[in-house]
């Protein structure tokens, strides 16, 4: 793959750690009855933040505006259910934030498992046919291109991402 897409890999990567840590809770949290807020509050920002603002906003803006492009030659084109998948996301995301607001336990457990769910297969999507897709169809230039884009992004995001690492290594602890 190239780089672009190995960034967005990783990225992935971080994402599924935190989904672990949310149903790791989720199921804890079942069993006692209690609603560990804190934890689902650090959650949420790092979804919201991470997951959408910084990863979802590279793939919306960037790769799915290329891939839609007229001299862009792809034998599907899964981009439109890929959005729809993301709105789906801040769906779940948001009866999360509800359930924890409201202290309703079932909402926060159908809020972080509707997003795990939701994001795992999303996230095999990409990795197993979306991106190998746009890995072919795109051109050098416009590789190098949007490499430049991320390295941007990434810049303008690497404070607000330290915050991010802390969360994941602070994970299954
Ligand atoms: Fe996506
Ligand atoms: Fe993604």
């Amino acid at each position: 793959m190239s780089k672009p897409i190995d960034l967005l890999m990783d990225e992935h990567k971080n994402i599924l750690l935190a989904i672990d840590g949310l149903l790791d809770q989720a199921a804890k949290d079942e069993k006692t009855g209690r609603i560990s807020a804190d934890f689902y509050r650090a959650g949420i920002d790092f979804i919201r933040n991470y997951a959408d603002r910084f990863h979802h906003a590279k793939e919306e803006d960037i790769l799915f505006i290329e891939l839609n492009k007229d001299s862009v030659k792809m034998h599907c084109n899964p981009t439109k259910q890929m959005l729809y998948e993301h709105d789906l996301g801040r769906q779940h995301v948001k009866e999360l934030a509800t359930g924890v607001k409201e202290n309703d336990l079932a909402k926060v457990l159908a809020g972080a498992r509707g997003y795990g769910e939701l994001l795992k297969d999303h996230i095999y999507k990409e990795d197993n046919i979306l991106y190998p897709l746009a890995d072919e169809a795109l051109s050098d230039g416009a590789k190098d291109e949007m490499l430049a884009k991320f390295e941007k992004i990434a810049r303008e995001y690497s404070g607000a991402n330290k915050k991010y690492e802390l969360f994941l290594s602070g994970l299954n602890k």
